[in-house]
């Protein structure tokens, strides 16, 4: 007669439960048959507890049938594992639990790949069996990280006030700059909603309706190319506040993270750092500079005003800049190596690359014959080299050549291993360009969304130099990817429609789009701010992930399908009758 049995997790059991008698569910992790003993290791989402079953028990040939991802339920003697069997990796390492009652609950059919071993499998078969992938502690372990990060932030605004608005699906088009996914409307025959890219003129419209602080976890859908750190759907905390300045926004946001630094990976964050858009291109390339390291682009120009070599007076008399970077420790680089690197600036648009390796046996140049002493030694002071390290040279266009060496700064900091996915270089990134040409159409496109108010003071450029306009824009930038962008919002109809105008837009175009906003505009639209987050773009970087597939329990794979469902599919010739619509795709098949 045992004990009546209590109910364990597989990662619960310590010493201190020895001679206890304990109650797991779970999944066969591994069975090994070894000295006449059958092992299973038994696992559920909070770890793994070893089971013995000794050939004597009766339920000892049930064991013998056991395989990977069977389901059971298992009661037995927890005791301490025998002297020198103990698994210190293991949390339930020093105890074992002796087998007294074994229930088979269900059979698994054979994994298509190891649920219990963390190697590389090819992720489409990962995300066509999903349910297999996500038992993996890695996936576990992300995505109850992405759960307690989420209610980090609704308790953060909770405790501030904040009320959770759920703003709807079925929406009229909201423009980020992506296209919209549509869902026809069977009710007003040839109509579509578009699903939201994000709750931007909802939120600002419940500012309006007088709620002043308001947030939401919100799904958003962009219909563009899919890259690592970008899906079809993803997640935002979405905020929004009335009565406020830029500045008290970023403190509410800035907080906001910090609070889920703190209570979710236990870690303190000192205040970001700020730096305007012209200040992060010129100092890092890249309007998401990555903080963890250094190594700074240093404006060399002026080192080559008079020099001989073409390529960089070219550049430089056709109004363009010669940058230059420290490589630390390249000078070690062969030829072979250095035009390798030299390759890869190219494929970041460089049209070449000069090296200087500042070796112990004296200086190597790319453009030897240009370089004089005076001039190595001023390039080696401005970017802080030293002896063992190489710089490199690039000479462009002012635009371009910041892009290429912000690249290559990128690269320099990879090989050096400056990347560290541990560390947290958080900043924020202010005074953004109100306009950037499109590069298909040749014409000014809001850089962010038609919505920001600009600059204090910069109004009249709106007319004679829209493209200097600045907004009162703030992106949260950390190790290089871009967290999420806000701004101060324009409040007042006549000058929310001098920006539409200035984007072209005729009186009937502002109308057809915008009118249900405009209109709200002018019954008392309140001064207000806010900003969005991207949730799977954190959390990808808090649990040290590479690609938001990781992170997100059932992504769309690279060309937007979910592989595990088979969707997008093609529907019966009735569905679409239904919803008014032909399909004119050459056939479903072909598409994919
Ligand atoms: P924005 O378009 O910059 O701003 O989006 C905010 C943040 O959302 C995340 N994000 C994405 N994450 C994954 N996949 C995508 N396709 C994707 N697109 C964007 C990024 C990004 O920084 N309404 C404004 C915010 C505001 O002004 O308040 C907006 O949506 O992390």
């Amino acid at each position: 007669m045992t004990a009546t049995p209590e109910r364990f997790s597989c990662g619960a059991l310590r010493a201190d439960a020895i001679g206890r008698t304990a109650e797991l569910f779970g999944w066969i992790n591994r069975r090994r048959d070894h000295g006449g003993l059958i092992f299973i290791d038994l696992r559920d989402r909070e770890g793994v507890t070893q089971i013995v079953f000794n050939p004597e028990h009766p339920s000892f040939p049930m064991a013998e049938k056991l395989r990977s991802e069977d389901v059971v339920r298992v009661v037995g003697a927890v005791r301490a594992r025998p002297e020198g069997t103990e698994n210190a990796k293991l949390a339930t390492g020093a105890v074992e639990v002796g087998i007294e009652q074994l229930e088979v609950l269900n059979r698994s059919e054979v994994p298509p790949f190891q649920v219990n071993a963390e190697d590389d499998v090819d992720e489409s078969l990962r995300l066509e069996y999903r349910y297999l992938d996500l038992r993996r502690p890695r996936m576990q372990r992300n995505i109850r990280l992405r759960h307690r990060i989420v209610k980090a932030f609704r308790d953060y605004f909770d405790e501030r006030d904040f009320v959770e608005i759920e703003t709807p699906m079925f929406i009229k088009s909201t423009p980020e700059g992506a296209r919209d996914y549509l869902v026809p409307s069977r009710m007003n025959p040839g109509t579509f909603y578009a699903l939201p890219q994000s709750p931007q003129l909802l939120k600002q419209i419940c500012m309006i309706s007088g709620f002043g602080r308001y947030m939401q976890i919100a799904r958003c859908m962009r219909d563009e190319d899919l890259r690592a750190d970008r899906q079809p759907e993803f997640t935002q905390l979405d905020v929004e506040l009335s009565f406020v300045t830029q500045e008290e926004v970023m403190q509410m946001m800035e907080g906001a993270v910090a609070h889920a630094w703190r209570n979710v990976l236990g870690i303190d964050l000192s205040a970001f750092p700020r730096l305007t858009h012209a200040e992060a291109l010129r100092r890092f390339g890249s309007d998401k500079p990555d903080m963890r390291f250094g190594l700074e682009l240093v404006d060399a120009s002026a080192r080559f005003v008079t020099s001989e070599f073409v390529v960089f007076r070219g550049a430089l008399d056709a109004g363009g800049a010669v940058l230059a970077l420290r490589y630390p420790g390249g000078a070690s680089l062969s030829r072979r190596d250095f035009d390798a690197l030299t390759e890869s600036a190219k494929l970041f648009g460089a049209k070449g690359m000069v090296w200087i390796a500042l070796g112990a046996d004296g200086v190597k140049s790319s453009a030897q014959r240009f370089l004089d002493d005076a001039t190595v030694e001023a390039l080696r002071a401005d970017t802080g080299a030293e002896r063992g390290d190489a710089v490199l040279l690039f000479a462009d266009a002012r635009e371009s050549v910041s892009s290429i060496a912000g690249k290559m700064r990128l690269e320099i900091g990879e090989r050096c291993g400056l990347r560290d996915p541990a560390k947290f270089s958080f900043c924020w990134v202010t005074e953004f360009p109100y306009l950037e040409m499109d590069e298909e159409s040749g014409k000014p496109v809001p850089a962010h969304h038609p919505f920001s108010a600009p600059m204090p003071g910069q109004w009249d450029l709106i007319d004679s130099d829209p493209l200097a306009m600045r907004a009162q824009h703030y992106d949260m930038v950390l190790n290089g990817f871009e967290l999420g962008s806000g701004s101060i919002r324009i409040h007042d109809v006549e000058l929310q429609k001098r920006i539409f105008t200035m984007l072209g837009m005729s009186e009937e175009e502002i109308e057809d789009r915008f009118g249900f906003f405009v209109r709200a505009l002018r019954y008392g639209a309140p001064p207000h701010g806010g900003m969005a987050l991207g949730i799977d773009r954190i959390v990808m970087l808090a649990c040290g992930e590479e690609n938001l597939r990781q992170v997100i329990a059932f992504p769309k794979n690279q060309v937007g399908r979910d592989v595990m469902m088979d969707a997008p599919s093609p529907v019966p010739e009735r569905l679409l009758r239904d919803l008014y619509l032909r399909s004119v795709a050459p056939s479903a098949e072909s598409a994919r």
